[in-house]
């Protein structure tokens, strides 16, 4: 039942709000200015001892396994990275004991994160797994982990379920960061900004009808660039997957310091780029990136906190604490490759050549 919506995809966006909700709600503690998270099977002298954590998941949840990633080195401090699953399964990767693995999944299913936990099970690591559905492999096989309580996601892409996860990645860093070095204050300030979420998700939902119009414009493009930096990277790389995965226009991602390593080769007025550029430290370092491609004549959509002079275009989103803006700064980017994919006349729900979940090696 699509409730009223033209497609699953539309649906699950817009649920986003209440989804955001879901994850958060009994979880938060303001009496320390920390979250509770049930199922984690991790006491505080253990969290203490982890010294370094590795995410590991496929597609979309890759992208919020990355963003999860710098949040947990920003709020816990521990050094944290992510990885397609694939291919730490198969490089014989050195398996800590003191590391702490995390396999994120909407469907619990995919093959390649399952057999890289039944893997790192095997050599005695501790696996905790961030996945949507209840009680699926994934979740039954990790040692505990917490559910992201996105609700069934049906469209082959996922929208709803990416941007819960990076939330109960938030909640996970904040836990561990209080357990860790995270002060009161820094605590308190980022539950107010996780309470602050779902109603600047409706305010992005209801930016809709400007994102169509923008959508009009992008949609004839033969392919895009997207940028980012830091928090913003993990960000323009999904923004480019959920492009090319239901409008099947080529793009691709990179940091915006790479583009003078040899992207900034493509730039032309035929080659859009769509640029992250929140207010944060890094503001004036993305602002030189916009320059260097107006200089080429590059067409630019920026995705920012104010209006920026340089893009022709920018959608302007509802600021947060600066580790969660990136939570909200891929919202209006789904809005945008569901608006290029439906003026291209693609079959959004199901995208040719793809499954919702990818059970086979
Ligand atoms: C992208 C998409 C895929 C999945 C990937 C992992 O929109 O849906 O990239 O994210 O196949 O699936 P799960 O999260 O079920 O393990």
């Amino acid at each position: 039942d699509m409730g009223g919506h033209d497609t699953y995809m539309h649906k699950e966006m817009s649920e986003q709000a209440e989804a955001v909700d879901r994850v958060l709600r009994g979880r938060i503690d303001d009496r320390f200015s920390t979250v509770h998270l049930g199922g984690l099977n991790l006491d505080a002298r253990e969290a203490r001892g982890v010294r370094r954590i590795k995410i590991l998941g496929c597609g979309t949840s890759y992208h919020a396994g990355l963003i999860g990633a710098g949040l947990i080195e920003e709020l816990a401090r521990i050094p944290a990275d992510a990885e397609p699953a694939s291919e730490f399964r198969y490089r014989n990767p050195v398996v800590d004991p003191d590391t702490l693995y995390i396999a994120v999944s909407q469907s619990g299913e995919t093959y390649d994160v399952l057999a890289a936990v039944q893997e790192l099970k095997r050599k005695g690591a501790r696996v905790l797994g961030v996945v949507n559905v209840v009680g699926s492999a994934i979740a039954r096989e990790a040692d505990g982990g917490t559910y992201v309580h996105a609700g069934p996601e049906v469209c082959v892409v996922s929208t709803k379920c990416f941007t819960n996860t990076v939330v109960a990645f938030a909640l996970l860093a904040l836990h561990l960061g209080r357990i860790r070095d995270l002060s009161v204050a820094d605590g308190k300030r980022i539950i107010e900004g996780l309470r602050k979420l779902p109603g600047q998700i409706e305010e992005i939902l209801a930016m809709e009808p400007e994102i169509e119009k923008l959508a009009k414009e992008y949609a004839g493009a033969q392919s895009m660039m997207f940028i980012g930096r830091v928090r913003g990277y993990p960000v323009a790389l999904e923004a480019s997957l959920k492009l090319k995965e239901i409008s099947y226009i080529h793009a691709e991602a990179y940091p915006a310091s790479e583009l003078k390593h040899g992207p900034l080769a493509l730039i032309e007025p035929a080659l859009p780029t769509v640029a992250i550029v929140p207010d944060d430290d890094l503001l004036e370092k993305n602002r030189a990136a916009l320059e260097e491609i107006k200089a080429r004549s590059g067409r630019i959509l920026a995705v920012a906190h104010q209006n920026q002079e340089k893009a022709d275009h920018t959608i302007v989103v509802p600021k947060n604490e600066n580790e969660l803006d990136p939570i909200l700064m891929g919202i209006p980017l789904q809005l945008f490759a569901y608006h290029t994919a439906l003026a291209m006349g693609r079959d959004i729900d199901k995208p040719r050549n793809l499954a919702k979940s990818v059970t086979v090696e």
